[in-house]
């Protein structure tokens, strides 16, 4: 492998898969096309940027001229671009079916014209919808809930046609529920460590029993890395981090690791929709060798202490069109929203 195009390389899992890659894999080359939306951020790679293995273009994946010219310099596709929160695509669904359907597709077309080595779509577990008991498996019917879930639905489908049409190589990853550094603050973690950091309230939604798998973000970039070139095309590979807690756990915990109290907790509206519970079989991954490295708690522990050490970067996001956003979510929810900028 030398050179691969990684879209969405400016967001949270991204950007970490690039870091990822330059760190352990000294003879890959990066090109990193991206939007750069709200999510989309240049600080992301501010410690890869000098790099010269890497190169960063903006530019949307829906654009079949700026996808067409990149694609044909590489041998591989990594596609992390999306849109990625399930409460903004209750808000904005047409952005969703726009980035996370009609973005594949450009990108497979490309990837079919100049004939890419690898094509890996990276999906998610929302695409099984809830799961109240057992462990979703790769060959279970999908049941996508949320529009963000149906659009990555979509998406991946759409690649994985590509594959029995026209034979190309694509590989799809369902990922959990990523968290780690430069995770954008909109998200249960990195939200609830920013707002209890500045002793503003933690809006639990619904009775906050909800079920996620956690994944330490470095452990999913490895997996990525690893299926790009283990995987077999064609192939479908759940990777979850082995981590289910409930939502109200987790809250707990990143008070106490920041020695916060429990009275910042807020039980408020719940997420329409709200899927209870993800759970993964990572059986068909682990069968191929690979495994997490990370312990949930070690590395919540160290996420809370990277958000503690870089303000830099938070602070700057958690301002104008974020706290926008807030309000109307949390406004409806019946939260009372307290804005410090
Ligand atoms: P993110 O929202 O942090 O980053 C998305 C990135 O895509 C941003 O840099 C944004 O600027 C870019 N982007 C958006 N629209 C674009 C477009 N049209 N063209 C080019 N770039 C565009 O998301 P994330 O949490 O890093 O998720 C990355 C991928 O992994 C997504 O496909 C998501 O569905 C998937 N995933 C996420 C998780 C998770 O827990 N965060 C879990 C499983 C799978
Ligand atoms: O499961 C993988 C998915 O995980 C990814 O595909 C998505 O891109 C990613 O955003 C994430 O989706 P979730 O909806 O699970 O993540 P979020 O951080 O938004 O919420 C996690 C849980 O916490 C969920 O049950 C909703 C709840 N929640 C979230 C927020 C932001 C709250 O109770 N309060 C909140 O303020």
């Amino acid at each position: 492998m030398k050179k691969i195009l990684v879209t969405g390389g400016a967001g949270f899992i991204g950007s970490n898969f690039v870091r990822y890659v330059l760190r352990e894999r000294p003879e890959w080359h990066v090109v990193v096309l991206d939007k750069l939306t709200y999510a989309g951020n240049l600080s992301n790679l501010r410690d890869v940027q000098d790099d010269p293995r890497f190169r960063f273009v903006q530019g949307d994946i829906c654009d079949v001229d700026v996808v067409d010219g990149l694609v044909k310099e590489v041998e591989a596709i990594v596609n992390f671009a999306a849109e990625s929160h399930v409460d903004r695509s209750l808000l904005d669904p047409g952005a969703f079916v726009q980035t996370n359907v009609y973005g594949p597709f450009v990108l497979l077309e490309a990837a079919k014209k100049h004939g890419v080595e690898r094509y890996v779509q990276v999906s998610t577990d929302e695409v099984y919808g809830e799961v109240l008991v057992g462990c979703s498996k790769e060959t279970d019917p999908l049941a996508p809930r949320s529009p963000y879930a149906a659009s990555k639905a979509g998406g991946e489908l759409l690649a994985r046609s590509y594959h029995t049409s026209y034979g190309l190589p694509v590989i799809i990853t369902r990922g959990s529920n990523n968290f780690g550094p430069y995770h954008y603050p909109e998200k249960l973690i990195p939200l609830f460590i920013t707002n209890a950091m500045d002793d503003l309230p933690l809006g639990v939604y619904g009775d906050g029993q909800q079920v996620r798998d956690w994944i330490f973000v470095e452990d999913h970039c490895a997996a990525i890395a690893f299926l790009l070139e283990r995987g077999q095309p064609g192939d479908i590979y759940n990777v979850g981090g082995g981590n289910e807690r409930t939502n109200i756990e987790v809250t707990r915990l990143i008070l106490k690791l920041l020695g916060k109290g429990e009275e910042l907790i807020r039980f408020i509206g719940d997420r329409p929709g709200h899927d209870r519970r993800y759970a993964l079989d990572c059986s068909k991954l682990h069968a191929l060798g690979w495994q997490p490295q990370h312990t949930f708690e070690d590395a919540l522990a160290r996420t809370v202490r990277w958000y503690q050490e870089n303000e830099w970067w938070w602070r700057p996001i958690k301002s104008g069109e974020f706290w926008e956003y807030y309000r109307q979510n949390y406004g409806a929810k019946g939260l009372e929203v307290e804005v410090r900028t």
